[in-house]
């Protein structure tokens, strides 16, 4: 089999992940990144790459297979559309985009132009995320009544010496509820309304450090999530699952998810019921964990990537999909901002 050839633009934080994941793809190879500072230039001559400080540049003269896009958030749009206009398939980070319209172009020229986008969802390549799914509509816990989860978190004080993090579109509803957003999606089902209470008390920047949001899902089970990234905890999907690229794994559980016949704790994959004979809240419950595969989340995000690139599947999370989930993710702000239900619907229509 040929290696697919790929380009990433942008070597930032996540830029960079990606760049090693595909040099140590066996069929892979990156032949090029975009990026407009001089310490991306010294990161590319490290690793063995040309270096474009204009990501149209990098796409007409690399013509790769395949395109990595890790910009920040309000690049997503322009770096998507110079991709499929030139017929290239792309992976592109959460969030698809920083607002409805442009995610909607972004769904518009992928389905008119026939070009996949994935999108960077990568806890859906996750076998905790996807055994969850599995067993939950499988009927493990029976009807889904209520789901439970946390994201909390401490970021360093570095990590805000990017500007656009500090700044509207930037802040951690973008950037990490998007991904709870969309695993509760995948797991629960769609999202059709949103409350929620947000505050930026603990940093005092122009975004929201911490929120309280409650969900109701269009099945009819309800949820409710807390996050923060002024939080010292381990209470983290990223801590708690071990899939995460760069943090210790903390084992534990940050989703809850209820039924009318037991409950599953995810990533530790404990699954509580009554034994049959004793189905009655007085008696005990019986724990069983799960199995995992054992595999790990950002390589089978690419695996699955390539196999899309050789037309062998079609994007576990696409465009459109992607859309959703930035739209549950915004509602958040907006019922927080406006103190008020906000429904998926009217943000899409
Ligand atoms: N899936 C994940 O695990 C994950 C993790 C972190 C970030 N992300 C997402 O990835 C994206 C990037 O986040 P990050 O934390 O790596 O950001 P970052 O600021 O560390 O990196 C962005 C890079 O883009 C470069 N850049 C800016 N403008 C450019 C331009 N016009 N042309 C070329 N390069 C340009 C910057 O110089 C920088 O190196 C965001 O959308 C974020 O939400 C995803």
């Amino acid at each position: 089999m040929t290696k697919k050839r790929l380009v990433v633009l942008g070597t930032g934080l996540i830029g960079r992940e990606h760049c090693t994941l595909v040099q140590n793809h066996p069929q892979a190879e990156l032949v090029g990144v975009a990026d407009v500072t001089d310490d991306a230039v010294a990161y590319a001559q490290n690793i063995g790459v040309p270096c474009y400080a204009r990501f149209e540049s990098l796409l007409d003269e690399t013509k790769p297979d395949g395109a990595i896009i890790a910009l920040p958030n309000t690049l997503h749009l322009a770096a998507g559309l110079a991709c499929l206009q030139r017929q290239i398939p792309c992976l592109i980070e959460k969030p698809i985009a920083d607002t409805i319209p442009a995610a909607q172009q972004l769904v518009q020229a992928s389905e008119s132009f026939a070009i996949p986008i994935l999108v960077g969802h990568h806890r859906r390549h996750s076998p905790d995320i996807y055994e969850s799914k599995r067993l939950i509509a499988e009927g493990a816990i029976g009807d889904l009544v209520a789901v439970n989860g946390m994201w909390m978190a401490d970021k360093p004080d570095d990590y805000f010496n990017a500007e656009w993090r500090r700044k509207p579109g930037g802040g951690p509803l973008l950037i990490n509820l998007i991904h709870e957003m969309d695993c509760l999606r995948f797991i629960v089902g769609e999202i059709e309304s949103v409350r929620a209470f947000t505050s930026n008390a603990a940093r005092g920047f122009e975004v929201e450090d911490t929120a309280s949001i409650s969900l109701r899902f269009e099945n009819g089970a309800l949820g409710s999530f807390i996050m923060s990234d002024s939080v010292a905890s381990p209470y983290t999907w990223e801590a708690t699952s071990g899939q995460a690229l760069y943090f210790p794994h903390q084992p534990g559980d940050c989703y809850f998810f209820g039924g009318t016949n037991g409950s599953l704790a995810a990533p530790s994959m404990n699954l509580w019921r009554h034994d049959q004979k004793t189905d009655h809240w007085e008696n005990p419950f019986l724990r069983q964990h799960m199995p995992l595969d054992g595999s790990r989340a950002y390589e089978n995000q690419l695996d699955h990537f390539l196999a899309v690139l050789a037309g062998t599947a079609v994007p576990v999370i696409g465009a459109r999909d992607a859309m959703m989930t930035l739209a549950a993710t915004l509602a958040v702000g907006i019922a927080a901002r406006e103190d008020r239900t906000v429904t998926l619907r009217e943000l899409l229509t």
